[in-house]
């Protein structure tokens, strides 16, 4: 079959398009980060924005089902470039739902765990309200909504994956903005100064891209009319301040609290993040089951 992925030169989108290729599929990377990072290799890469809606149209032609990862994934970068963030986020996804409907192709995106904002619940559930309390967040769950309507309006069929924090191979630490286990990976590793934002009892769901990958593939044959959307998460939560007690043991560093300062808490970052399985187990059958432990020691 023949897959369009874009982001597909990202950090999860070069782990799905050796996937898809290791499944003897044909596949179009449309990415505009085309030097320096992985190029799976086996792939048509095209250098190309999706703010290019001709580009992406032209694109989309002839595919048998997109992946939809290409965005601005980080929160603080987001905040900072709102408007520019908000442009690839959200415009640039509409143009993949109005190319994806008018060829009649299924497309899988990424949603994000930032879409529930600060909940008080014992974990994220998808039937909660979803009250975003950054703007990445805003825009995915702007995006959910309109694959919602544009199944109803249009016949797009989709399948937003609520993904929670994932870590694995090739994730970039070089970056600000980059995820924290790879920040958090490479400071330990090089016994370099790590911070932490706030008290670092913030927690998250860490969930390794060897456990999302098989998920994103199987949701291809399972996207419908009615836009389902469900949680990518293993159900389980640590705080910030664990996981870098983690990193520094899977490093062998003894001395963890002498690398460590605290500085002041992030704006936008949530407070509480675990996910409930109980949707993707259903829907897709697959919930991830890698130890922290386990996908740290890969790194
Ligand atoms: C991450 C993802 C986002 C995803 C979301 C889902 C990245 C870059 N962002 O956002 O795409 O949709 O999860 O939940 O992977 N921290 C430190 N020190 C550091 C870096 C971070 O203490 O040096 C803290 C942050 O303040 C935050 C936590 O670690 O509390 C996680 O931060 P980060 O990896 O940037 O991810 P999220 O903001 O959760």
């Amino acid at each position: 079959m023949r897959f369009l992925v874009t982001g597909g030169v990202g950090f999860i989108g070069g782990h799905l398009v050796d996937a898809l290729l290791a499944l003897r599929h044909d596949v179009v990377v449309l990415d505009d980060r085309t030097t320096g990072g992985y190029r799976p290799p086996g792939a048509r890469i095209v250098a190309g924005s999706i703010t290019d809606a001709a580009l992406v149209a032209r694109l989309m032609g002839g595919m048998d089902g997109c992946f939809h990862l290409a965005a601005i994934s980080s929160v603080v970068r987001c905040r900072e470039e709102y408007l520019a963030a908000h442009q690839v986020n959200l415009d640039g996804a509409l143009n993949v739902f109005d190319a994806a409907w008018r060829a009649g192709v299924p497309v899988v995106y990424a949603s994000t765990a930032a879409v529930y904002g600060d909940l008080d619940a014992a974990a994220m559930d998808e039937d909660l309200p979803c009250r975003p309390i950054n703007a990445y967040g805003v825009d995915k769950l702007a995006m959910e909504l309109h694959a919602r309507v544009l199944g109803q309006d249009r016949a797009l069929r989709s399948f937003g994956l609520r993904l929670f924090n994932v870590y694995g191979p090739r994730q970039d630490p070089s970056s600000p903005y980059s995820g924290v286990v790879s920040i958090f990976m490479d400071r330990f590793r090089r016994r370099a100064p790590v911070t932490i934002n706030g008290d670092g009892e913030q927690t998250r769901d860490f969930v390794a891209v060897a456990d999302v990958i098989p998920v994103l593939v199987a949701a291809q044959t399972r996207a419908g009319t009615d836009a389902p959307v469900c949680n990518v998460g293993r159900g389980r939560a640590i705080s910030i301040n664990q996981l870098a007690d983690a990193v520094a043991r899977a490093n062998g560093v003894a001395d963890a609290a002498t690398l460590i300062t605290h500085g002041p808490p992030r704006p936008g970052d949530i407070r509480r993040s675990i996910a409930a399985t109980g949707r993707l187990k259903r829907l897709i059958g697959l919930v991830p089951a890698t130890e922290l432990a386990t996908g740290l020691a890969v790194l």
